[in-house]
């Protein structure tokens, strides 16, 4: 059984995870109609993995005798000055979602609820990986500046970016 102290920080954290994924839901769109093909389908895969991160959130909550909240959630940012703002945006989002993680599980072991300990080690490795894919990203694009053509080639090797992690993530 979750405590109410546990039931509450895990439903902010299903909305922070909601949010992201309207983030890069609005992201995915400004790209699309900005014609770079391969950033908004990188956007929309990174939009649906933040749903199943709400997801199994919500799962877990219910599942230990809570009841997951689902709530209104904050507006996006729908358009961008470049490419270059908008993934220092996610970047920055990125690192926003690993302090909450961590502060849950401070939370988590602070209320000696040891199970959810355990439940959220899953996100501290995931946001690992994401905190490092974002640094990567915006490491590419700082190289790239206003270059068009760079431009090109980046939104062509994004899609291998995406492939190559989806290829490490397989053996779980
Ligand atoms: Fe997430
Ligand atoms: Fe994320």
């Amino acid at each position: 059984m979750l405590s109410k102290i546990i039931e509450k920080a895990l439903n902010k954290q299903i909305r922070i995870e909601a949010e992201s994924s309207q983030i890069y839901l609005a992201m995915a769109c400004w790209a699309e109609v900005k014609g770079l093909e391969g950033v908004a389908n990188f956007m929309y895969k990174q939009s649906d993995e933040e749903r199943e991160h709400m997801l199994k959130l919500v799962r877990f909550v219910n599942e230990r005798g809570g009841h997951a909240q689902i709530s209104e959630l904050k507006a996006p940012n729908v358009t961008f000055k470049s490419f270059k703002g908008m993934f220092e945006m996610l970047f920055e989002h990125e690192v926003f979602v690993s302090e909450s993680i961590n502060e849950l599980v401070h939370i988590s072991l602070e209320q000696k609820d040891y199970s959810t300990h355990n439940f959220l080690q899953w996100y501290v490795s995931e946001q690992i990986e994401e905190e490092a894919m974002a640094r990567t990203i915006l490491d590419k694009i700082n190289m790239i500046g206003d270059d068009k053509g760079g431009l090109y080639l980046f939104d062509r090797d994004i899609n291998q970016l995406t492939v190559s992690t989806a290829v490490q993530e397989s053996p779980e």
